[in-house]
């Protein structure tokens, strides 16, 4: 991942010419020099970008990225003068707004007309063929993204407004957090501008969405932080767009998808297929899964196969989205008052059922805040049986007016939590839920701080803290130490054999085997994971740590400034801040966090433990794979994927996701996919995981 420009504050845009200021013979060609530095800096950043953010398929590193934002951002704090609103520095910029102004939608922004069963489908298609007198019509079908609508206007290839939906005819002006999605071209070149006959104006449609990742994240921030959660991704993607500071909205990694294309003044002909190739030639994100379906047993196919591979997308969806792919008929079909008649929606069931809350527990977690989760009689909700409902926090039970003995409502999405949607019928004997004043795993005085929803036990050595802090740091996005889960980490910190996630490291065979359910093997299984996570670098060490606010990215950020753990210990506030995303609220929670005597013992310990506290140089210019590019697939004997791709970048190489003619080496593992089969027609260098070591001479 790369960095955002710095959120410091930036240069404002500025109309005067360089001549004005810097008039003059050699001044005006010294000049004229930076002014095409900055220009193509601006455009092989806008490649880049582009590369990253919307085809998911970067071709430098990270930190030659950020080298290329700094000179930039450093040669526009020199010249201001030079400073436009569409270069790639200018995604934050500007002040909090006091309140988002309302815009008037050039036409009007449709909904659509829902469908949620084949009958219904079938009238629709009927309906089509009928209006349209055709046998046969040809549809796209298109995931339902779970976001918001969003449309942008581009002047003259420029990014010019971002407006929600609103009520369909006035929405509200969201532009310079609009500015903030790496996806979403701030300008478009002239080339990309001609593939639509370079319009004045030109409106594109779509949504902007937040994945799940960039949910949790967002969620385990304001947790830290005593603020309410966000229910789900849509809501939390709502809440961002309409930030009244774009700098907040920019820490939100929103994303979006555009699904419709609008030049002013220009009738509609061809196909709606088209108009999303060309969106995506022009740079723009589109959602890949769209498909041409040229029979009505294609759109229940895809209907079928999304249903069951929802789940395995990073982002949300609701259902699929099914148009007529002549635009022609657009015009012929016409709409309804809300809708237009040449599209519909298929809703996918709601996972949603209706069971009574038997109980409403305060779970501790791994900050020591106290969530209120509400146990339910099981109930099946599409396919999975739930017993749970987490109900955030104590203003959520009051939004709600939940009690015990109440039935209600509850939801399930992805992979998150279940959730409590509504009451539906009020107990009438229905008893409140009242926070505990002592922790339930410790005994301790619970404490809610000035200003913030959450509750949080004071005891700094609670178990249920640190077997939730457990969790946290042999989590997969942090030590990755598969197989350490809650019912393992309950034994060995009920049994004493852990206080801290070092003692994870001095674990023996012999005590592994001593617990429940654990065999010879499960042992060694797991002791092997917990001396392979060792290798994991040190940005993952960072993030495993759980200091406040220090998420994966900022985790990475922080390794590549400092580059040891040692020197981040050591660091001043002011040195902080100098990293990359780095506020005075994050350097503070750093530093407590090192001046605690507990959290200095414990790095100590995992220092004995050979963990990796200084950061491998990544991609050297001289290195043994300099210049060659790797594709890994399947699953490596000892190095996870990630040590892998650490290992090639620290010794030059570059790793992408596809192969092709330009790829030098596949690395393959057990279960490998398709690209090891695609390496193999095109001839490509396959090397297994020893290969791999001898190329880099280890
Ligand atoms: S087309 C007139 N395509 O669903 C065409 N909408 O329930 C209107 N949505 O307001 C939109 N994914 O916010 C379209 N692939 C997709 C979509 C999509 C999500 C949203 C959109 C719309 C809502 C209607």
């Amino acid at each position: 991942m790369y960095a955002p420009p710095s959120q410091g504050q930036l240069p404002r845009y500025n109309r005067r010419s360089i001549f004005a200021v810097n008039a003059g013979g050699t001044g005006e060609a010294v000049a004229k020099d930076i002014e095409k530095e900055i220009a193509e800096l601006r455009d092989k950043i806008r490649y880049h970008e582009h590369r990253y953010y919307v085809l998911d398929d970067p071709e430098i590193a990270d930190v030659e990225f950020d080298k290329l934002m700094q000179r930039l951002n450093e040669l526009e704090l020199q010249h201001p003068d030079l400073v436009t609103p569409d270069s790639p520095t200018q995604r934050v910029g500007g002040s909090p707004a006091s309140e988002l102004p309302k815009v008037r939608h050039s036409t009007r922004m449709m909904s659509l007309d829902n469908t949620y069963s084949v009958d219904d489908l079938r009238d629709f298609d009927r309906r089509v063929r009928e209006l349209a007198g055709r046998d046969q019509v040809e549809y796209v079908a298109e995931l339902k993204l779970d976001g918001l609508s969003m449309s942008l206007t581009y002047e003259h290839g420029e990014l010019t407004r971002g407006v929600t939906r609103g009520d369909g005819e006035v929405g509200e002006d969201v532009t310079s957090n609009i500015r903030t999605i790496r996806s979403v071209p701030l300008r478009l070149e002239a080339k990309k501008l001609a593939l639509i006959g370079h319009p004045a104006r030109f409106e594109v449609r779509g949504e902007v969405i937040m994945s799940r990742k960039a949910f949790e994240q967002t969620n385990a921030q304001r947790e830290a932080a005593g603020e309410p959660k966000f229910a789900n991704p849509r809501n939390s993607a709502a809440g961002s767009i309409r930030q009244l500071d774009p700098r907040i909205v920019a820490e939100r990694k929103l994303d979006m998808f555009v699904y419709y294309l609008q030049v002013h003044g220009v009738e509609l002909k061809g196909e709606h297929a088209h108009a999303l190739e060309t969106l995506s030639q022009m740079g723009f994100k589109v959602n890949p899964h769209w498909k041409r379906c040229p029979a009505f047993g294609d759109l229940l196919a895809y209907i079928q196969e999304w249903e069951s591979k929802r789940d395995s997308l990073d982002y949300e969806i609701d259902g699929i989205v099914i148009k007529v792919n002549d635009t022609r008929l657009w015009q012929e079909l016409g709409t309804t008052a809300k809708a237009p008649r040449w599209a519909v929606a298929y809703k996918y069931p709601a996972r949603q059922a209706t069971t009574r809350v038997n109980d409403i527990r305060a779970q501790v977690g791994r900050t020591g805040t106290l969530t209120p989760v509400a146990d339910l009689e099981p109930v099946d909700v599409g396919g999975v049986t739930v017993s749970h409902a987490t109900l955030h926090n104590m203003d959520e039970i009051e939004r709600l007016g939940v009690k015990i003995g109440d039935t209600v409502l509850i939801q399930r999405a992805g992979e998150v939590i279940p959730q409590v949607v509504k009451v539906v019928k009020q107990a009438e004997d229905g008893c409140a839920f009242v926070m505990p004043k002592k922790c339930p795993v410790c005994g301790e005085d619970v404490h809610r701080a000035e200003g913030e929803v959450a509750y949080r036990c004071v005891n700094t050595a609670c178990p249920a803290k640190l077997k939730e802090s457990l969790l946290y740091f042999a989590g997969r996005r942090a030590m990755n130490i598969d197989g350490l889960g809650e019912a393992l980490v309950d034994q060995l910190v009920d049994k004493g054999m852990v206080h801290d996630a070092a003692d994870l490291y001095k674990l023996t065979h012999e005590q592994l085997s001593e617990l429940e359910r654990m065999g010879d093997k499960s042992a060694q299984n797991l002791l092997d994971e917990i001396g392979r996570s060792k290798k994991e670098p040190l940005a993952r060490v960072i993030f495993a740590l759980g200091i406040r606010f220090v998420g994966e990215r900022t985790g990475q950020l922080l390794a590549n400034h400092f580059g040891s753990l040692d020197k981040l210990a050591q660091a001043t506030p002011e040195q902080l801040v100098e990293a990359e995303e780095v506020g005075p609220r994050v350097a503070e929670a750093i530093q407590e966090f090192f001046e605690e005597k507990r959290n200095r013992e414990v790095i100590e310990k995992l220092r004995e433990a050979g963990l990796q506290f200084t950061q491998v140089q990544t991609r050297k210019a001289d290195g043994k794979l300099t210049g060659k590019q790797f594709v890994l697939t399947g699953t490596l004997p000892t190095y996870s994927r990630d040590q892998a791709k650490e290992m090639i970048e620290a010794n030059g190489g570059r790793v992408v996701g596809s192969v092709s003619k330009k790829t030098d080496y596949v690395v393959a593992g057990a279960d490998p996919g398709s690209k090891l089969d695609k390496a193999r027609t095109l001839g490509i260098t396959i090397v297994d995981e020893a290969g791999l070591l001898k190329l880099v001479g280890k």
